[in-house]
């Protein structure tokens, strides 16, 4: 019986695959090299023995809202990676602890691989999703998302019973949770993002990079995104080498309140071009809306952030 190679992309490619923008030819060439050099996934296979490697931490936050609704509790990861540099277990911790949070609403925040998206990455994907239990799964797609074949994950995912959302909001009572197109590569439109949300009391944004922050900061309450990886590679304590981008260099990783929003920029799980992290260290986000008067006086008890 012969066997059928997956069906990969090859050779060197000057333009996006997918809609996404800002994909020239520097980029096809080291995409090119990285999928001869990283053949067979040794990267992620070596960097998986490194002790600590595969550990993800969990940034477990609140924010107090107003409303009589219940509370909620939203787990958020992004940048998978699936691809030669991220390590199977490392995945498999990040879900376990997605799936240890109980949330009610798991939110996605793109960069689901790394080189090109395939038919195995997205039966993966579909099937690592699948396996987290939330009633409402939404998701938002990153830079490499769109430079790839973005419309096998974004089939993938709904299989996994995930809405893909482009400047788009679903409603869960009085929450709406809105997502944004990627503020890099994609098209993001934050207004009709927001009127999507119609009458809510209660906002969280979910966007890929922390680009989206000036477009709504002040008018939600919560927004979660990824891309920076915290710089990837930082020097002890955390500060990032490079992070591209002047509002994720500002604010590569962590918590950061704006008026009213409480953003949460996460580090993310996966690897992308160098097969290690440094200093910058994997995690998920578990964000609880406790529902509490807003008080202006009291920014502490507002919003909280502890890593654990
Ligand atoms: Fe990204």
């Amino acid at each position: 019986m012969t066997t059928v190679p997956p069906r990969v992309a090859s050779g060197v490619r000057f333009r996006s695959r997918g809609r996404g923008g800002s994909y020239g030819p520097i980029r096809g060439v080291v995409e090119e090299i990285l999928r001869r050099a990283y053949v067979r996934d040794w990267p992620a296979r070596l960097w998986a023995h490194v002790p600590g490697a595969c550990e993800v931490r969990l940034v477990d936050s609140h924010v107090d809202v107003p409303g009589a609704g219940p509370d909620l509790t939203v787990a958020f990861a992004s940048d998978l990676h699936l691809g030669p540099t991220t390590p199977s277990r490392l995945l498999d911790r990040a879900f376990e602890r997605l799936a240890a949070c109980a949330p009610d609403v798991l939110a996605l925040g793109g960069d689901y691989v790394f080189l090109d998206a395939t038919e195995a990455k997205a039966r993966e994907l579909a099937a690592r999703v699948r396996e987290v239990p939330a009633q409402t799964k939404v998701a938002v797609l990153g830079n490499h998302d769109l430079w790839t074949d973005h419309r096998l994950l974004e089939r993938a995912l709904e299989r996994a019973g995930v809405q893909v959302l482009v400047d788009d909001a679903v409603r869960i009572g009085d929450v709406a949770v809105l997502g944004v197109d990627d503020p890099w590569t994609g098209a993001m439109d934050a207004e009709r993002a927001l009127s999507a949300c119609g009458d809510a009391t209660v906002i969280v944004a979910v966007a890929h990079a922390p680009e989206a922050i000036p477009a709504l900061a002040g008018q939600v309450d919560a927004l979660l995104c990824g891309h920076t990886h915290g710089g990837h590679l930082a020097l002890p304590g955390g500060r990032p080498v490079v992070v591209q981008g002047a509002v994720g260099k500002r604010h590569a990783h962590g918590v950061h309140r704006f008026g009213r929003t409480t953003a949460i920029v996460s580090r993310g799980i996966g690897g992308i071009e160098i097969p290690m992290r440094a200093f910058a260290p994997p995690d998920v986000v578990r964000l609880r809306l406790v529902r509490r008067e807003y008080d202006p006086e009291n920014l502490f008890g507002h919003t909280r952030g502890l890593i654990r």
